[in-house]
């Protein structure tokens, strides 16, 4: 449990890395935007975390530019919520030092997306992706964060983010920093590929057809759903009657994610039917969703100094937050600097 001292506070963030996808949408941006209605809200375009594996800088650029038109697109109110680029404020790699020195190594090689990313030659990938976690832990406890919401995958990322706030609060006698809590809730905090029901949906697969990026138009959306893997089996009476069906269990929690129905209302209304009149249906409803979302990212993208400066107001918020907990933070450490 987060202290009674500290306010509610919801922080999360994103990489520029491209292609956001349903899964994004689902498992993160609809959440954030739900969350700023009853939250103090920071949300953050993670640049720093992307360069832990190389990106072209004009593509970053333009990355960072087009989350922001995403956030704001899904609903992300910049004048309410704090939206910003994590390198525009200085705190995020000046905390990160710091945990730096309070994480364990060991920590760092137990993390299921370091082991992922770095693949079968952990020894020549960056020190930045090793240390990834202990970043992550600064942007969210550089706003003494309560709240975090987040996909299932991160849930690894939170826990580490606990340990350290507790290592640092037991090495320096102190109680600072808050005890986050991971916000991982709904039908959709797990979309699955289109092609694998068994992996994660991810900007980063090299098949376009595994993922629905909120920039598809709706031929491109149609086809994927048309031609993503299911089974020869109807639907069954009730969800739990798809166990050992992964693709079709995703299908399902997609369009149920969509609809804002249960997985059972939906797998019922379509209870003995073929996947061949299921997907048609999901069909039109991820177009009517995402449509006006690829529709306002387009016509935000056209004004890119509009989205630079809406940024640098964002930044300057959230270094308001900061500038003093960094300055907290260094005399409670013993550093002169402030
Ligand atoms: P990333 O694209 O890895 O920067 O992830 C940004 C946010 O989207 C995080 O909160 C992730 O947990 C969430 N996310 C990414 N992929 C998925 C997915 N396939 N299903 C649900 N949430 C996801
Ligand atoms: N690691 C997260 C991801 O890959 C992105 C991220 C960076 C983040 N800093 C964060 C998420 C702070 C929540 C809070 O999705």
């Amino acid at each position: 449990m987060a202290e009674a001292r500290f306010q509610p506070r919801v922080f999360s963030g994103i990489q520029p890395s491209g292609n956001l996808t349903l899964g994004n949408y689902l498992g993160a941006l609809r959440r954030f935007a739900e969350m700023q209605v009853s939250h103090e809200t920071l949300y953050c375009i993670v640049d720093l975390h992307a360069i832990t594996v190389w990106q072209d800088p004009a593509k970053l650029r333009n990355a960072t530019r087009e989350l922001a038109a995403a956030y704001i697109a899904s609903g992300i109110d910049p004048e309410k919520s704090i939206l910003f680029a994590q390198s525009a404020v200085p705190g995020h790699a000046q905390l990160a030092w710091v945990f730096n020195c309070v994480a364990r190594i060991g920590w760092m090689y137990r993390m299921s997306q370091f082991k992922d990313k770095a693949g079968k030659n952990a020894e020549n990938s960056s020190l930045g992706l090793l240390a990834y976690p202990a970043l992550m832990a600064a942007d969210i406890l550089l706003y003494h964060a309560t709240h975090v919401p987040v996909g299932e995958d991160q849930k690894q990322h939170i826990e580490l983010t606990r340990d350290i706030a507790m290592k640092f609060n037991h090495d320096y006698g102190t109680d600072f920093f808050p005890i986050t809590e991971p916000v991982i809730e709904g039908v959709a905090t797990r979309v699955m590929s289109l092609r694998d029901g068994t992996k994660k949906m991810s900007k980063s697969d090299p098949s376009d057809m595994s993922r629905i990026n909120l920039t598809d138009d709706a031929d491109a959306i149609a086809a994927k759903i048309r031609k993503a893997r299911t089974d020869a089996e109807p639907l069954p009476e009730t969800y739990a009657g798809l166990a050992g069906r992964p693709e079709a269990r995703n299908l399902v929690s997609i369009y149920a994610a969509l609809a804002g129905e249960t997985p059972d209302q939906v797998v019922a209304a379509f209870a003995g039917r073929a996947f061949s009149d299921f997907k048609p249906a999901l069909a039109d409803l991820a177009v009517a969703h995402l449509s006006p979302i690829s529709a306002r990212m387009g016509e935000l993208m056209a004004d890119p100094a509009e989205i630079d400066r809406l940024l640098a107001a964002g930044a300057e918020r959230a270094n308001a937050i900061a500038t003093p907990i960094v300055a907290r933070t260094y005399e409670i450490v013993g550093l002169a600097g402030r």
